[in-house]
C-alpha cells in the first residue's frame, strides 16, 4: 500500500513540475472556460448585418456624452444668443487660472504668437505669416469672447484649437492674454504695486534683480 501511494505521489509531482518552463505550441489547458471565449466583433471588423458593413457603430445622432452638454453657448462658444461676442470672461479669474492659462498658452500659442504676444514666435523664422501683436490697440479692445472665438473657431488663416484645448483652458488662455497685454502696457501704479519702479527697470539691473524684486 505504502509503495503504491508513494509511487503515485512521485508520478504526480514529476508530471506537475517536469513540464514547467517547456515551451509549447499548444494553447494552455483551460479547465473552466467560463465566458472567456464567445463570439464577438473585433474593432474595425466587417459586419454584413449593417448596410455599410461596419461592425463599429456611430452613436445615435444627437447623443451627448455625460458632462458634455454644451448648452451654455456663451461659455462654450464665446458668443451670446444674438451672435455678439461675450464681453467678459464668464468664469471667476484667479491666480491659479492665470497660471494654468500661461502653461497652456506657452504650449499652444507661444510658438507663433511669442512669449509676450508680440507675434514673434519661433515659427516666424521658418516662413510662417507673422500673426498680429496682441498688444495692438485693436486686439486690446476686442471683447473677451472674440479672443475666445479665435481658439474655438480659428481666425482667418489661423486654425481652430478647440479639439486640443478644453473649454476651461480656453478661458484661462484668454485671461492670460489679458495679463500679457497688461504687462506690456504696465502703468507706474502697476509697477509700484509689485515693488518695482522705472529706475529699477531702466537701470543696469539684471533680470534676476527684477525677478527678486517681484517675487
Ligand atoms: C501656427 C501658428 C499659430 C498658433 C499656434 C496660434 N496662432 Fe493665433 N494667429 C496666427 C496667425 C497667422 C494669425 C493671423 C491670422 C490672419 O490674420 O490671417 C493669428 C491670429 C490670432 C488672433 C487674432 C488677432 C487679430 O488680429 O484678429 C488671436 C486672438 C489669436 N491668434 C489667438 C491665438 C491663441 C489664443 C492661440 C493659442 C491657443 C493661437 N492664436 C495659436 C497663428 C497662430
Amino acid at each position: 500500500m505504502y509503495n503504491k501511494l508513494h509511487l503515485l505521489t512521485v508520478t504526480v509531482v514529476v508530471l506537475l513540475v517536469g513540464c514547467q518552463g517547456m515551451p509549447s505550441e499548444k494553447p494552455p489547458i483551460h479547465p473552466n472556460p467560463n465566458m472567456d471565449h464567445q463570439e464577438k466583433f473585433l474593432p474595425q471588423a466587417l459586419n454584413p448585418f449593417f448596410e455599410d458593413n461596419r461592425a463599429d457603430r456611430l452613436p445615435v445622432e444627437g447623443t451627448i456624452a455625460r458632462g458634455q452638454l454644451a448648452i451654455d453657448v456663451a461659455y462654450h462658444q464665446g458668443v451670446y444668443d444674438n451672435g455678439d461676442f461675450v464681453t467678459k470672461i464668464p468664469t471667476a479669474v484667479n491666480r491659479e487660472m492665470l497660471m494654468r492659462g500661461k502653461v497652456r498658452y506657452d504650449i499652444y500659442c507661444q510658438p507663433c504668437h511669442g512669449g509676450t504676444g508680440a507675434g514673434d514666435g519661433i515659427i516666424i523664422g521658418y516662413g510662417y505669416v507673422p500673426p498680429p501683436s496682441f498688444n495692438e490697440e485693436r486686439v486690446i479692445n476686442m471683447p473677451d469672447g472674440e479672443l475666445y472665438s479665435s481658439i474655438y473657431n480659428g481666425v482667418r488663416s489661423m486654425p481652430s484649437y478647440r479639439h486640443q484645448i478644453p473649454v476651461e483652458d480656453r478661458w484661462a488662455i484668454v485671461a492670460y492674454i489679458r495679463a500679457l497685454q497688461r504687462s506690456q502696457g504696465a502703468s507706474e501704479n502697476d509697477l509700484n504695486r509689485i515693488g518695482l519702479n522705472r529706475e529699477v527697470l531702466t537701470s543696469t539691473s539684471t533680470a534676476s534683480d527684477v525677478a527678486a524684486a517681484t517675487y
